[in-house]
This record gives structure tokens, sequence and C-alpha cells, in this order.
């Protein structure tokens, strides 16, 4: 389970709009729709002002699903908790630029522990502050709405950042894009440069998820 290289569209439905009292079978439905990741979205109640899951919760999904399993960690002190999401199962762990300590350290580590890196940066932060740390990393987040809640309106502005990122990252790099997505949206983030495109609400909120998923893929542009 590793994140795909670049060169796909790779579509990343968010649990944050999910059952969770129902997740294995959540992520089991979204699995039979052929995504190859699933994005799992931690807060702590301090980074952000809401609280999900951390690692006992991640470590039971891992016996269930063979989706790589993207984590988002909206948290303070990443550098001291990611290693428990990666002995957990998390394949791909991002962290946010505004809470990591020694970013570079802490991509380093993750690669040593076997796993992918990713930084996020909140839609006030500029593409500045995570200019020459964005090479390192296996992906980028660009957070097109304030991180703590599904079902936010989409901000254009943050959208913009993308192709800036796009332009310092060339194409080997993944540039993944999380909030608001839905198929109105999808063709500007992917005009920008994004190709792993975060969706909570415009999947889990519909009955038909698989057709949600379908609706997104027929969003994208071609070529
Ligand atoms: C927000 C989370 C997102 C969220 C996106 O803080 O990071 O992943 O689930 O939800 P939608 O797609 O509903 O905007
Ligand atoms: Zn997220």
């Amino acid at each position: 389970m590793q994140l795909p290289k670049a060169g796909t569209i790779e579509i990343a439905p968010s649990i944050l709009s999910a059952d969770f009292a129902r997740l294995a079978d959540e992520i089991a439905e979204v699995e039979s729709a052929g995504v190859n990741m699933v994005h799992l979205d931690v807060m702590d109640g301090h980074f952000v002002p809401n609280i999900t899951i951390g690692p006992p919760v991640i470590a039971k999904l891992r016996k269930c699903s063979k989706l790589v399993f993207d984590s988002h960690l909206m948290i303070s002190e990443p550098d001291k908790y990611a290693e428990h999401f990666v002995e957990a199962g998390a394949n791909h762990i991002t962290f946010h630029i505004e809470a990591a300590d020694d970013p570079v350290k802490l991509i380093e580590k993750l690669h040593k522990l076997g796993v992918t890196a990713g930084i996020c940066l909140n839609p006030e932060t500029p593409v500045e502050a995570i200019e020459t740390i964005a090479p390192l990393c296996d992906m980028v987040l660009v957070m097109t709405v304030r991180p703590g809640f599904g079902a936010q309106q989409f901000m254009p502005e943050a959208a913009k950042k993308i192709a800036k990122i796009r332009e310092i990252l060339g194409p080997e790099i993944r540039i993944e894009v999380d909030g608001g997505i839905d198929p109105q949206t999808t063709p500007i983030v992917v005009s920008y440069g994004a190709d792993t495109l975060v969706a909570g609400n415009a999947i889990f909120a519909k009955s038909d998820r698989i057709a949600a998923i379908n609706a997104i893929r027929a969003a994208c542009p071609v070529g």
C-alpha cells in the first residue's frame, strides 16, 4: 500500500462526512468504487476546533481495508505523534507547516519509518512558507477551506496557490487539494495542477457514493 506515483488523478474520499459508527463499511463502499486511497482526518481539538480519531481507530481500520491510508494530521506537535500513526498502519502522513517544530526532520523521520510524507498549508499560509520544504515531500496538501469541518465552502483564492506550487515542484510530486471539492470545483483545481482530490461531503453525503465518485471523475478535464 503506497501512495500512487504522480501521473494519475486520484480521488481520496474523506471519512469526515462518513458515518463514524460504520467506518469500516463506509471505507469498503468507496473501495468498491475503485479508489486507491482514503483520507483520514485526524483532529485534536487544539490545532483545530474539532476532535476526530487517533491511532487506535486507524489500527482497527487497517485490518479491514487495503486502501492507502492518507492521514491528514490536523494536530499540534506532529513531530511527537506522527510515528504512532505509522505504527497504526497509516501509509502517508501529512502534517501542517503551521504546527511542526522541525518539518525537515519530520519528513526524514517519516521516510525512515517507511511511509511517504506530506506537508499541508492552511488557506492563509503563503506558498513561501513551504517553498524549500515542499520538494522533500511526496505530496503537498493545499487547504481550500479552514481545517476543522467538512461541508464548508471552497475558497477560490486559496486554490490559486496550487498553480504556483506546481510550478515549483514540476510533475513528479503530487499536489492534493482538500476542502469543498465536488464536480463543480474539480475542473478548477485540476487545471491548476492538483492530481489528488479529497472529497468528503461530495461523496459521503450522497446515498450513492459510487455515483458521487464517478461524477467527480467525469468532471476532471481530459488530458
Ligand atoms: C477539513 C478536512 C477535510 C474535509 C473536507 O478540515 O481536512 O478533509 O473532510 O470535507 P469536504 O470535502 O466536505 O469539504
Ligand atoms: Zn483533510
